[in-house]
């Protein structure tokens, strides 16, 4: 069955670190309908004055975070001695599991600065982990053309039978970036046990007959695959996952099952356990 847009979501300009303006598409709102992404934040900005501030250091524990660097440079550090340069194309994977402090700080003094930063849940058994994370260069993705023109970057899970860059399990996350040349119509194959949304980046887009336009989220209905057309040039990400069916409780960068551990998380950071 194919899937159509159920909803769009214009998201909500706001601004988070220092300062840095950007567009939250998803938020907490969204957290049952979307099981298991927890946030999705846009950023487009061209003056120093919106992003120069960056993300100065910040906790996060119960959950991953996906920084997704289309343009500009961003340098992340964390308490644990781990230092990366995000580069346009590039892919910061992050698993805070227990816990880690880190900043994100932008390495330009002008230019555009424009990217997605996806979180995604860890299930109960996960939560309290250990962190790592891994920095994927832009060479460092699988690509292929299909035959509809579309050319498409496997950042994570399998599609088509290629293999993307990450592959976690218990979420199973697709995350794909997808250029499509003026007329192209490309249908791509979801399982349906996922969740899934569709961002268009440049330009709008067509989702099963409806129009997507530019910078909103649409959320996918269920399915096994969903429809692409693009009457002129268009780029858009492509994310699904499969939910975990867990109680959420997020307080601001945490994310657990309950209250408890949410107090838990904040007497840890407090006392600098993270
Ligand atoms: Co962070």
């Amino acid at each position: 069955m194919e899937r159509t847009l159920e909803r769009i979501v214009s998201g909500l300009e706001t601004s988070d670190g220092a300062g840095v303006k950007l567009t939250r598409l998803i938020g907490q709102e969204l957290h049952a309908r979307l099981d298991p992404f927890l946030m999705l934040d846009f950023f487009r900005n061209i003056d120093p004055e919106d992003y120069i501030a960056g993300f100065p250091d910040h906790p996060h524990r119960g959950f991953e975070t996906v920084t997704y660097m289309l343009a500009g440079r961003m340098r992340h550090r964390d308490n644990k001695g781990n230092e990366g340069l995000l580069e346009s194309g590039s892919v910061q994977w992050m698993t805070a599991g227990r816990g880690i402090v880190h900043s994100e700080m932008p390495e330009q003094e002008d230019g555009l600065m424009e990217g997605f930063q996806l979180w995604i849940n860890l299930p109960s058994t996960r939560k309290m982990g250990d962190p790592w994370y891994r920095d994927i260069p832009a060479s460092g993705f699988p690509a292929f053309t299909a035959n509809s023109g579309a050319k498409i970057k496997v950042i994570a899970g399998k599609i088509e039978d290629v293999e993307g860059a990450m592959t976690r399990e218990d979420t199973e996350p697709i995350y794909l970036d997808v250029d499509l040349p003026e007329g192209a119509d490309h249908s791509v194959s979801i399982p349906s046990s996922h969740n899934a949304f569709i961002v268009p980046y440049h330009g709008d887009i067509e989702v099963s007959g409806k129009i997507l336009p530019e910078k909103m989220l649409g959320i996918l209905s269920k399915g096994d695959a969903v429809r692409l057309k693009a009457d002129a040039p268009a780029r858009l990400i492509l994310v699904a996952g499969k939910p975990l069916k867990e109680p959420v409780v997020q307080y601001g960068p945490f994310v657990m099952n309950t209250q408890e551990e949410i107090f838990q998380a904040l007497a840890d950071f407090r006392s600098g356990h993270l």
